[in-house]
């Protein structure tokens, strides 16, 4: 298993582990650093699942930018885990903003361990964590146990279609990607595909806020630059594959005997 910064690194692009430490400082700018929470409130809407009854589970939720929005708008209670102190913090802080602080609970944790431990939602939310638990089927497998009758999964997630010459590990072709969804049991209920221009500006804002942020932390650790050099690298690349190679979009799974 990979170690919980690997878990981390990974999940944000798949930089090198020892940028962990210095995300916080790197993503203080932005509340929303993966999922837009606005796309997930109006697809748990069409599948009515907007009721106050809902137990919601948000994995790698970052600094809750979802949870908090789907305890405003829903009134349902979210538990949040994620690997980062600092973004639980924010959570919490983001919750008592927003008034949902009794709704919504933030956990530190690694949610490959802690998931074990949980019972049973009625959304589990994987939003923009990337293959923390490996591909679909390792995922699925894995979560199953946790989801309620009539459960749902959202994810927050990208694939290559069919017909694409691209190859980019661990990303899945669409096919191989239903497949797998399928064979865990699942099928895809909803989804809202991002054109490009929409994941242009939405990684803009992000992009310019994070570059600055590196930069000045060159300055503060001149002996590490090129570990911060090489994360912007990376985002330059991973954004260039999301916006012209990758089919982004957040998708709504179910069972299929909830047919
Ligand atoms: C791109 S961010 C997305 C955050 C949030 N879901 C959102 O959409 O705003 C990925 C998050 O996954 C968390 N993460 C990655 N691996 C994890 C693990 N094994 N356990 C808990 N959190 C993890 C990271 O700390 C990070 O906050």
């Amino acid at each position: 298993m990979k170690t919980l910064e690997e878990s981390v690194a990974m999940a944000m692009d798949g930089s090198d582990a020892a940028i962990v430490p210095f995300l916080p400082y790197i993503l203080q700018d932005a509340w929303e650093i993966g999922t837009d929470p606005v796309v997930v409130a109006d697809l748990l809407r069409r599948q009515r699942k907007d009721s106050p009854q809902l137990r919601v589970l948000d994995l790698g939720c970052g600094k809750g930018a979802v949870s908090v929005k789907l305890a405003g708008e829903f009134g349902c209670r979210c538990l949040g885990i994620d690997a980062l102190g600092e973004f639980v913090a924010e959570a919490e802080r983001k919750a008592r903003e927003f008034g949902v602080e009794r709704l919504c609970r933030f956990e530190q944790g690694d949610m490959r361990r802690r998931i074990h431990e949980l019972d049973r939602f009625d959304v589990i939310v994987l939003g923009a964590i990337g293959p923390v638990f490996g591909d679909y089927r390792a995922t699925l497998g894995i979560l199953a146990p946790h989801l309620g009758p009539g459960g749902l999964i959202v994810v927050d997630d990208g694939w290559i279609e069919d017909d694409s010459p691209h190859v980019h590990p661990p990303v899945l072709k669409r096919g191989e990607m239903l497949r797998q969804i399928g064979e865990a049991g699942m099928r895809i209920a909803g989804e809202v595909v991002f054109g490009r221009e929409k994941l242009v500006e939405a990684d803009d804002q992000l992009f310019r806020d994070l570059e600055k942020r590196c930069r000045e932390l060159m300055e503060l650790h001149p002996g590490q630059r090129e570990l911060f050099a090489n994360y912007i690298r990376r985002q330059v690349e991973e954004n260039g594959w999301l916006e012209n190679r990758i089919t982004c979009a957040v998708f709504v799974m179910t069972r299929l005997e909830s047919d």
